[in-house]
This record gives C-alpha cells, sequence and structure tokens, in this order.
C-alpha cells in the first residue's frame, strides 16, 4: 500500500518533520496529495482544495484560528479540517499578559529610551505607570485562551469579566481598565473594535491584541491613540499583516510584537504533533480526530 502524501506549506520544527515521514511521502506541491499541512498563511480556499485534487481527505491547520481556511468549501469536498487547541492556550495567555505588563510599566518604551543612548539620572518621578494590581480587565471571548488570560492576570491582581457574544460590548468596555481580545476571527468579529469602540473605551484604557488583526480596525486605533481616546494599545496580531499601520510605529504608548503568541519551542512542537495525529487519524486510521474543527461528528 503506498503511503499517503502529505504537502506541508512551510517549514515546521525537525521533531514534527520526522514524525510526519514515519508515516506520510511529503510533496513538495499541493496537487495531488491525500492531506495538507498547512500554516495560517496559507489561504485555504475552493480554488486551493480544487488545486489538491480529488484525493484530498484532511486539512490540519497549524493554528487554533482557522480564519485562513473556506470551512464550508472543505465541507463540500468532504475535507476534514483539524486545528490545534489546548496546547497554545498558556502561552498566548502568557504574552497577552506580558503585554498588559509591558504597556502597563512601560517595560517597551523604557527599552528604546535606553537602547536611543539618551541621557538619564534615576530620578522618583521618571516615566511612571501603573500596577496590574486592581485592574479592571475586560476579556472579550470567554473561551480556553480568555479564561487562561483571566486566571493568569488574575493571579496578579487584576479583577477579570467576560465580554461574550451576547453581551452588551460597548458598555462593558466603558467599565474596563484593560481589554483583552480572545475571539476568532469570523465576519461578526472584523472590526468589532472599530472608532465606536474605541471612543466607549475610558480614556486611561488599554488595549491588547493577542488574537486576530482585524478585529481591530487599525486606522481607528491610531486616531484614537492620537486623540488620547485609550491610554495605549499592544497588538501581537496586526490587519494587514505582516504590514503595521504606519501611525503606530511612532506612539510611545504602543508596543508591538511579530505575531509571537504561541511562540515557544514546546508549543509549535505540540501543535505540530497534534496536527500529524490528525493527519494520521484521517488517513490512517480511518476516523475523524478529536481536533476536527466542529468536533467529530455524534455517535
Ligand atoms: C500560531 C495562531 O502560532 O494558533 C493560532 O491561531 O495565531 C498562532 O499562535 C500560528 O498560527 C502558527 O502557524
Amino acid at each position: 500500500m503506498p503511503r499517503p502524501r502529505i504537502h506541508v506549506t512551510a517549514p515546521v520544527p525537525i521533531e514534527v518533520d520526522e514524525a510526519l515521514r514515519r508515516d506520510f511521502e511529503t510533496s513538495d506541491s499541493p496537487e495531488g496529495v491525500d492531506g495538507i499541512l498547512a500554516m495560517l498563511t496559507t489561504r485555504v480556499d475552493g480554488a486551493y482544495l480544487d488545486r489538491a485534487g480529488p484525493r484530498l481527505r484532511v486539512v490540519a491547520n497549524y493554528a487554533v484560528g482557522v480564519n485562513n481556511v473556506d470551512l464550508a468549501a472543505a465541507a463540500e469536498r468532504n475535507v476534514v479540517v483539524a486545528n490545534t487547541p489546548d496546547v497554545l492556550t498558556r502561552a498566548t495567555a502568557e504574552l497577552a499578559v506580558g503585554l498588559m505588563l509591558a504597556l502597563l510599566r512601560r517595560i517597551a518604551e523604557g527599552d528604546r529610551f535606553v537602547r536611543r543612548r539618551e541621557e538619564w539620572l534615576f530620578s522618583l518621578e521618571f516615566m511612571l505607570g501603573s500596577s496590574l494590581r486592581g485592574k479592571r480587565l475586560l476579556v472579550v471571548g470567554p473561551g480556553r485562551i480568555g479564561r487562561e488570560t483571566a486566571m493568569l492576570a488574575e493571579a496578579l491582581g487584576a479583577r477579570p469579566t467576560f465580554a461574550g457574544r451576547d453581551d452588551d460590548l460597548h458598555a462593558l468596555l466603558g467599565e474596563a481598565d484593560i481589554v483583552s481580545l480572545h475571539v476568532p476571527l469570523t465576519p461578526e468579529t472584523r472590526h468589532l473594535v472599530d472608532a465606536e469602540a474605541l471612543r466607549a473605551m475610558s480614556r486611561s484604557a488599554v488595549l491588547v491584541n493577542t488574537a486576530r488583526g482585524p478585529i481591530v480596525d487599525e486606522r481607528a486605533l491610531v486616531d484614537a491613540l492620537r486623540a488620547g481616546e485609550i491610554a495605549g494599545a499592544a497588538l501581537d496580531v496586526f490587519e494587514r499583516e505582516p504590514e503595521v499601520e504606519e501611525g503606530l510605529l511612532v506612539l510611545e504608548n504602543v508596543v508591538l510584537t511579530p505575531h509571537l503568541g504561541s511562540a515557544t519551542r514546546d508549543t509549535r512542537v505540540a501543535m505540530g504533533m497534534l496536527c500529524v495525529d490528525a493527519l494520521r487519524a484521517v488517513l490512517l486510521e480511518g476516523r475523524t480526530p478529536a481536533n476536527a474543527v466542529g468536533g467529530p461528528p455524534a455517535a
């Protein structure tokens, strides 16, 4: 029996590559393969799936977010889509809390200041920030990463509340010191944080986005920061990633990181192994993996 053929859309960690090669042939192109291991930078739409052809049975997305995959197009073609939940929850929550601290305690701003070799002497009123302790944290999206972020921030004294789909987001925004985004990118959440939402926030509040860039209207964010409508923002993801809105680059009350949410080695290997397991489940064991998006069909 020939081994199933897999196309991997970008290089993966060596451990993941070795695990893949134990059970599968790899192919440089998606044409004629049985499975695809896709990065979030690959747009897996109907045309891409058709390019792969009728043998294709599974797309394992190397991410928990599946906004790069047209799920309806996959379902129409009977292709299972799997993602990588749970294994990146802690890493992403750590980054969200790290960004909160970076903003509140002006860590990135201080780093830029020192690197500019500006003259300075310790003084009591210099570059004062504020503590996470006692801050009202609004977690937008009460899923796994949102809840983990709340738990970590609470350990540092923040007071978390959650905004879910049925809540009045704008009312909740007005009562938060920190707003942290943890919703998936869908047509409903695109520009969830627009000019109006930013105006609903308190002038002393900060925004943290470790979810997906297009959830925030980046131009409206620059305007709100310039006008002092909010106090700061930390972004790990961008609307037109990897492009970053020019206006953000010059603002001192902004912290920018290059999509590092799940960027620890252990996490990335664990994500890759989940993908390999999903490919194995479908192609070697003939079953729907537990991490199929939408879950396995009800028994
Ligand atoms: C991943 C992510 O690192 O999992 C996600 O949804 O956004 C990132 O944490 C990225 O997708 C790597 O492929």
